[in-house]
């Protein structure tokens, strides 16, 4: 149905999963149904990312600011992560994907966070699909645990102040060695970033769509996909430069 070109795919695809309380509020049930039901989206665009050997997904699972949910909510959906983990492992390693963790492992339960550790263990010599899972990340802080990362080396006498560039200050981040996102999706309708990858998204192009996330399946991957192809990407030139540099 879609006619997606396969030489022109991102290679790293970041997804803001947002709308999964709406969905759950509009069938008249609780919030935690609606994550529930956008785990599943969760494994159909892995898997949708797999099959058109798309390199890098890094997916917002929760957010610093997440913790001001009433507690029930936060509560789980760490249970929600936690079953999700374990029952997504086989998979991930059949087919070879790599799973890692962006965000801060201070806050995260013990039980989820080691979880997490056996999967992106078991995971680490698979390079299919890197697939990265964004928990108690915030990019704020993440620019400013680079920074302190940074002035250590400096006192420690393995860098110079002078030393920092672009380059070298994104190796202090969670995404280090990463390409940055060339595509960002954010389902739910809200045109914001939330705190998501602040630094990498420098040039990423912006998909938004009203479709809430447990609805958010590969249809409507295929959808972004498409509109991402359409996109002239000029970083900063002009587009007869862009178009030149093309026909060349
Ligand atoms: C996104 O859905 C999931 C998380 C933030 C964990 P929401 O829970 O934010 O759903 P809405 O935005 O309230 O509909
Ligand atoms: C962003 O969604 C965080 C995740 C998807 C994990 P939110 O629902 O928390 O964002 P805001 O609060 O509407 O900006
Ligand atoms: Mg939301």
């Amino acid at each position: 149905m879609y006619r997606i070109d396969p030489n022109k795919l991102p290679r790293h695809v970041a997804i803001i999963m947002d709308g999964n309380g709406r969905w759950a509020r509009q069938r008249l049930r609780n919030r935690v149904f609606g994550h529930e039901e956008g785990a599943n989206s969760v494994r159909e665009v892995v898997r949708c990312c797999r099959k058109l050997e798309i390199p890098y997904l890094t997916l917002y699972a929760f957010s610093k600011e997440n913790w001001q949910r009433p507690l029930t909510e936060v509560s789980a959906l760490w249970h929600l992560l936690n079953r999700f983990l374990e029952s997504e492992l086989p998979e991930m390693v059949d087919k070879e994907i790599r799973l890692r963790h962006i965000g801060d492992p201070d806050g995260i339960p013990e039980e989820v966070f080691k979880k997490l550790q056996t999967a992106v263990a078991h995971t680490a010599g698979f390079d299919k699909l890197n697939l990265s899972l964004a928990i108690n990340y915030g990019g704020r802080q993440e620019i400013v645990r680079a920074a302190r990362l940074f002035a250590i080396d400096v006192q420690e006498g393995r860098h110079q102040p002078g030393d920092l560039t672009s380059e070298l200050f994104s190796n202090y981040l969670f995404t280090a060695q990463y390409p940055d996102p060339d595509l960002i999706i954010r389902t739910g309708g809200e045109y914001r970033v939330s705190n998501f990858l602040l630094w990498q998204l420098a040039y990423a192009e912006l998909y938004t769509t009203e479709i809430l996330w447990p609805d958010f399946r590969e249809n409507q991957f295929m959808e972004a996909l498409t509109d991402y192809q359409g996109r002239e990407r000029r970083f900063g030139k002009t587009g007869d430069q862009v178009k030149r540099e093309l026909a060349n």
